[in-house]
This record gives C-alpha cells, structure tokens and sequence, in this order.
C-alpha cells in the first residue's frame, strides 16, 4: 500500500519503519520539528513534511499516530488536503474511530498493542494488531495490511477496545510504576536493583502460562499479618508508596474472599 503517516513520535517511527520493511511504501511523513522528521523521513524512503499544507492527496491510507488529543485536530486540518473519501485511521487504544467520522467517509484505528519507546526495537511480529473501520471493505484491507505486519491480529470495535485499553494500562502502566517504586526505594535504601530482576522476568513468564490469580503469591497471599505490619511500619518514611502498598494488599486479600 502507499501510506502516510502523520505523526513521527513512538509510533510514527516504529510503524512505519515495519511497514517500510514488509514492502509498503510510506510517500509522506509528517511531524512539525523539521529536523526530526527529515532524519526518520531517510530512514523510511519518505518525503518528509513539517507542515500539513504540504500534505498530498493519493495515499491509499492515511495513519494518524499523534497524541489521542490532537486527533481531532489533524482530521480537521488535513481534510482540507485530501478527498473525504480518503481512508484515515488513527492509532490510539483509547480513543474511539467515531473520533474520526465528522471528517472522513472511511475512517477506523490500526493500534498496536505495546509499548513503543523511540531507542527501543519493536518486535513487530509478536505485537497485536487491534484494528477496526466503519465499511467492511476497509476493514478487510486494514486486516491484509496488519496481517503483513503482525502474526496477532484482532477485528475489535470502539466499545471492546477502550476496555482493553483499560487493562493494559493496568498491566504496563501500573507495573511500571510499582518498578519504579520498587527502584527508589532501593536507591534510596542504597540497595541495588538489579536483585530484584530475575524475580520480574520470572512473573511476566509466568502469567503467560498460567492465571495470573493462581500465581498470585506473598504476605497478603498467605495472610500473613506480621510480615505486612513490618512492611507497612517500614514504609512510613516513604508514605505514598504506604498508601499503595496498603490498598494492593487489600485487593489481594479481597480476592481470595
Ligand atoms: N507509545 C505507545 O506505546 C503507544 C502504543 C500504542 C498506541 N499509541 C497511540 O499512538 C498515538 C501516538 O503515540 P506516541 O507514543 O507515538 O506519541 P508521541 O511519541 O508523543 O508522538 C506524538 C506525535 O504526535 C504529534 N503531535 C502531537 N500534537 C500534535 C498536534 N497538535 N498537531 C500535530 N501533531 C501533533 C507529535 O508531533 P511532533 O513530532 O511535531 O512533536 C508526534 O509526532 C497515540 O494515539 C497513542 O495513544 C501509543
């Protein structure tokens, strides 16, 4: 396919970098920080754009991988640049396609499912492909097109989506942010974290191979009392992380209720 992608952030780049390399052409490209946008532009063979008004009509799809809030934004924007019938699709787990209808006849979402940093490789072929549009012809093709990029692709509308969203806010976000407890914690307490590595390589496995709920272990677990009072009284110099220990706590044991 011919594409354009508009947007040259986590996304932007990764996507069409895959894209690139299974055989599809990027034409344009589009961030508004020049320099940005003319060193990934050679990296994909693309024309590079730093203003919309630069944007051509022709591109058999058109990919808006900005931040959820500007979507609207951008369609509005380039609908001045191409034909209403062009096929636009943006890629936000979050946001609904219908985000998309005041401004285009054949709109949906191409979004995959991970966690995309710039300096990090993206294993294309094992990320999930969760794409959806509002024609069924559309919908077809955005499959052929994922199934060139990915082995995991899932037809999923607005409603499924926004609730696997939420998950995986919790699953990556929320973990996340519990290393990076973890990790000043340790820093503070001049421990070091690498201790701790082993032990978060061992759970992700595990919750790819069994419930999660049946692999759930610890004090709070086994309901062992004293060991969570010595936490909590450990944790009073560091009351956020207090807070938190306490309501997760909590939830595990209403869990196994
Ligand atoms: N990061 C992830 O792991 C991930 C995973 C799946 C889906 N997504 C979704 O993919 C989309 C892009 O996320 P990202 O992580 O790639 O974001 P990002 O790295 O912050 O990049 C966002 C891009 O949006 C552009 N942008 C922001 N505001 C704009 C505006 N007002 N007008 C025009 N362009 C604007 C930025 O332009 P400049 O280059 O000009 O600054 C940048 O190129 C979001 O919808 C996000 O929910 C993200």
């Amino acid at each position: 396919m011919k594409i354009t992608v508009i947007g040259a952030g986590n996304v932007g780049y990764h996507l069409s970098q895959r894209l690139k390399e299974v055989g599809h052409t990027i034409v344009q490209i589009f961030s508004r920080q020049t320099n940005k946008v003319i060193r990934i532009s050679r990296i994909i063979g693309a024309n590079p754009i730093d203003n919309l008004s630069s944007l051509n009509p022709g591109a058999d799809l058109y990919i808006l991988a900005v931040k959820d809030d500007a979507i609207a934004t951008v369609a509005e924007k380039i609908k001045k640049r191409i034909p209403a019938t062009s096929w636009v699709v943006h890629t936000s787990g979050s946001t609904p396609s219908t985000v998309l209808e005041p401004y285009f006849e054949n709109y949906g979402v191409f979004y995959p499912l991970q966690t995309f940093s710039m300096n990090r490789l993206a294993d294309f072929l094992n990320i999930p492909i969760l794409i959806d549009a509002n024609k069924e012809l559309m919908k077809n093709r955005l499959q052929e097109l994922a199934e060139t990029v990915s082995s995991k692709i899932y037809l999923i509308n607005d409603e499924q989506r926004a609730k696997i969203h939420v998950t995986a806010v919790v699953v990556n976000n929320f973990t996340n942010y519990l290393y990076t407890m973890a990790e000043d914690i340790l820093q503070q307490e001049e421990l070091p974290m690498e201790v701790l590595i082993p032990l978060i390589q061992e759970t992700s496995k595990k919750v790819s191979l069994y419930p999660a709920k049946e692999m759930q272990t610890g004090p709070a677990q086994r309901g062992d009392k004293k060991t969570i009072k010595r936490h909590l009284e450990f944790l009073e110099k560091y009351p956020n992380y207090q807070k938190i220990y306490e309501v997760l706590s909590k939830g595990i044991e209403e869990m196994k209720k």
